[in-house]
């Protein structure tokens, strides 16, 4: 247990990059990679339904959390990949005017009746310009894929205010799920290229072995950031 709890490595993007190999990793890929499509059939990345299931009634996202203390531009949030409704109930708690965006319809059952919620991927959205005092995006844009990605993020942080919060996750080259084509992976000078127009208040690389939600444990590579937009 001692053991494991050490292979958990945090360090924070102002440390150089470190390539670190999980000797399991490849393994455990293997294993989820398997089940997955035992279950789902090729190409099906997870079944979303099933993890808003599981999900509803969580509590909502610490990194959400923490991103409120820098909002100051206001009270507008979109929530994209609102999934089971979790981090949306707290931002209503908080007294902001939500709209969600998730590609999965079934999302919207979960969401309180205040959430305005659009059914669309988040590369087809129809971003509004310059509406939001906050983004959230809690483990949602990695599924974005790779070839849209620059273009919907562009899009994104237009969306913001000036001095509006994006908060969120993107995930590096180590995440098991890194060798599936339709994810996002990222290297640490890649999010600061994506973050320009932003000052960046937290980007903590996150390198452990844990549970997901529906097929066991898996190897995560996460960068979580609260970025502020600049220009
Ligand atoms: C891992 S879940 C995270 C849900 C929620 N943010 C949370 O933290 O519990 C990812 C969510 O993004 C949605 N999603 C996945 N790919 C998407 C895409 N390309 N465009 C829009 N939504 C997507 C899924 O339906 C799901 O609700």
């Amino acid at each position: 247990m001692r053991a494991f709890v050490k292979s958990i490595l945090v360090s924070f993007c102002t440390t150089p990059p470190q390539v670190r190999r999980a000797a399991t990793g490849t393994d455990i890929f293997e294993e989820n990679h398997n089940r997955a499509h035992a279950r789902y059939g090729p190409f099906v990345f997870m079944n979303w339904t099933t993890y808003l299931e599981k999900t509803a009634g969580r509590k909502h996202s610490p990194i959400l959390e923490k991103a409120l203390s820098y909002v100051h531009t206001g009270h507008r949030a979109l929530d994209l990949g609102s999934g089971a409704g979790n981090d949306a109930r707290f931002l209503i708690g908080k007294g902001f005017m939500v709209d969600a965006v998730d590609s999965n319809p079934e999302s919207q059952r979960f969401l309180l009746p205040e959430v305005d919620f659009v059914q669309s991927t988040f590369d087809t959205y129809m971003f509004p310009l310059e509406r939001y005092d906050l983004i959230n995006a809690q483990l949602a844009l990695p599924f974005n894929s790779p070839e849209t990605f620059n273009d919907m993020f562009e899009k994104l942080t237009k969306s913001l205010k000036c001095g509006g919060i994006f908060a969120g996750q993107f995930f590096g080259l180590k995440d098991a799920w890194a060798e599936r084509g339709k994810i996002t992976v990222h290297t640490h000078e890649e999010i600061h290229s994506l973050l320009q127009a932003y000052e960046v208040h937290l980007c903590k690389e996150e390198y452990t072995r844990k549970g997901t939600v529906q097929n066991g444990d898996k190897v995560w590579h996460i960068f979580h950031v609260i970025a502020e937009r600049r220009t």
